[in-house]
Parts: structure tokens; C-alpha cells; sequence
């Protein structure tokens, strides 16, 4: 029944690219095709320098993702769930190493596997209708692509176990002062999403890689490795074009123009 439009990829002429799960009619749930495709499409917008800011959407008000597909679970093997479990952590890493920033625009529900592959993006926009949830101990089973890790390094550990303990599904404003979502939108999440996405898209993209490089490499260290790790990366911007083209539209009192050398 499935085709390969399971995954939509829209590209703005400003370099914002949207990328859309889209099995609306399954909540859009991580079933194997739709892992493969999202791999494939982070693996080639990695190396895109044209895409700046990766947005991901569900699509649909209902969800942004359910998670793992419960319905393709139930016929798998033990084997086969360990396996497939792999690919998604894989696909989470995967996502949480692009060089461009990401963003999870979540109208309605992201739920076990959604919520771990939003907490794979950057940043976090949620909808009025947005939940996020980890439902997984409910289920026998524990968040398996990143939650137990990713949440506490962004919440702190007694709330995200809080999370992970109860199941509880949090809204938009409590996930803004939980620190887990960086915006509520009064409207479309995309929308919003995109709004975040434009005074990002000023700055220069190999500095955006770079700092999001130190943050993420950083945070997983003492801090003096960690100052060493910001000042590795700080040395990959001083020979750039777009350090130079900063200080000559200083002077020139002008906007610069990054070309991303
Ligand atoms: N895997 C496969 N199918 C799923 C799914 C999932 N994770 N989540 C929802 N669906 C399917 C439902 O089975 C239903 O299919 P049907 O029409 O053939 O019965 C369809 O999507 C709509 O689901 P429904 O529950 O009626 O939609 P809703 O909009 O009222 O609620 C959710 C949406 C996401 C809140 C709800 O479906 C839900 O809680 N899903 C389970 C999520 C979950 O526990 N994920 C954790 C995985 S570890």
C-alpha cells in the first residue's frame, strides 16, 4: 500500500527545507520505509550546502509522529525489533548530527520514537494542539532512540524521569518552562518554525556549524576540554570568506552577504 511519498521534502528559495513525514493516516509512526527514506534524505541534505535550516513536520494536525509503528511491531520477530530499534537510533543520531541546524515543528502529538527524533532537532516549536510524550515504560519497553539521554541532558535528570516514569504527555506551554520547547506557537508550528528558521539564516553557515558543533560536542565534557573543543572550532572560522565579508560590511556600515566559504 506504501509509496515513496511517505516522506515529503520542500525546499524555500532562502535554504529552509521542510521535511514532512506524511502517513497522516497512521500519525505518521516510524514504520521501516519511512526510517529509510528520512535516512537517505538527512544523509543527502548533510552534504547540501543549499539546505541552511532543516525544519521536520508531521503531516496533518494530528501528530507529528506516534512513534514506532505498533501495527508493523506486532509482526516483527524479537530479532527483527532489535534490529529495526538500531535503525531509528541510528536515524536519531543520524538527524541530531546534521551540520545545519534543525528544527521539530510538532502540531499535535510526538509520542515515544516522535518525541526522541524531536529531541534529536536543535530546537523545538509546538503547536496549540502539540503533546510530547514518552509512553514507552507504559508499554514494557523503554525510550530506545535517545530519551532516556536526551531528555535529561535538556530538562535535567528528575524532570525527564518524571517524564519517563509517568508516561505524562506535557503541552506546549509547560514544555516552554521545562526548557524542552524553545517556542509555543499561537498557530501552524511550521509556521512558527519558519519564523524562528529567518534570523538564523543571516548568520554565516559555517560559523552556525561550528557553534552547533562545540555546543554538542562540549556539553558531553569537563570543561576544559570542552573550552578546547569551542576553540577548535572557533579556528575553522578565521581563515573563511565570511569572517572577512563581516568585518568589510562593518566598516561599510552594510548587511553582509555569506556565501558559506
Ligand atoms: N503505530 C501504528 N499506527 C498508529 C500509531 C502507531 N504508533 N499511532 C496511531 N496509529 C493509527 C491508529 O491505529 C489508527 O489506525 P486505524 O484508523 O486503522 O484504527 C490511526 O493511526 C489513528 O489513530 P487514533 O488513535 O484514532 O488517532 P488520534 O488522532 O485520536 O490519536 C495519537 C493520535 C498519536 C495520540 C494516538 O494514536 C496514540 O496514542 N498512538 C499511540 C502512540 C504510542 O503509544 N506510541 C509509542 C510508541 S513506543
Amino acid at each position: 500500500m506504501e509509496d515513496a511519498e511517505v516522506l515529503l521534502v520542500e525546499r524555500d528559495d532562502d535554504g529552509v527545507v521542510v521535511v514532512t513525514l506524511n502517513r497522516p493516516a497512521r500519525r505518521n509512526a516510524l514504520g521501516k520505509a519511512l526510517v529509510a527514506r528520512l535516512r537517505e534524505t538527512v544523509a543527502a541534505l548533510g552534504s547540501d550546502p543549499s539546505a541552511r535550516v532543516i525544519i521536520l513536520a508531521g503531516a496533518g494536525d494530528k501528530a507529528f509522529c506516534a512513534g514506532a509503528d505498533l501495527k508493523e511491531r506486532r509482526e516483527m520477530e524479537p530479532e527483527e525489533v532489535t534490529r529495526f530499534v538500531g535503525a531509528l537510533r541510528a536515524m536519531m543520531d543520524e538527524v541530531a548530527a546534521l551540520p545545519q541546524p534543525t528544527i521539530a515543528a510538532m502540531d499535535g502529538a510526538a509520542l515515544g520514537g516522535g518525541a526522541e527524533l524531536a529531541l534529536s532537532c536543535d530546537l523545538r516549536v509546538m503547536g496549540p494542539a502539540a503533546t510530547f510524550g514518552l509512553p514507552e515504560t507504559h508499554l514494557g519497553i523503554i525510550p530506545g532512540a535517545g530519551g532516556t539521554q536526551r531528555l535529561p541532558r535538556l530538562i535535567g535528570c528528575a524532570r525527564a524521569k518524571e517524564l519517563i516514569f509517568t508516561g505524562r504527555r506535557v503541552t506546549a506551554p509547560e514544555a516552554v518552562q521545562l526548557g524542552l520547547a524553545n517556542r509555543a506557537a499561537a498557530g501552524d508550528a511550521v509556521e512558527a518554525a519558519r519564523q524562528l528558521a529567518a534570523p538564523i539564516l543571516t548568520a554565516a553557515p559555517i560559523a552556525l556549524a561550528q557553534a552547533k558543533r562545540a555546543v554538542d560536542e562540549g556539553i558531553e565534557l569537563q570543561i576544559d576540554a570542552a573550552m578546547t573543543v569551542e576553540k577548535r572550532c572557533y579556528d575553522v572560522t578565521i581563515p573563511t570568506e565570511d569572517r572577512l565579508e563581516a568585518l568589510a560590511a562593518f566598516r561599510e556600515k552594510r548587511p553582509p552577504v555569506f556565501k558559506g566559504r
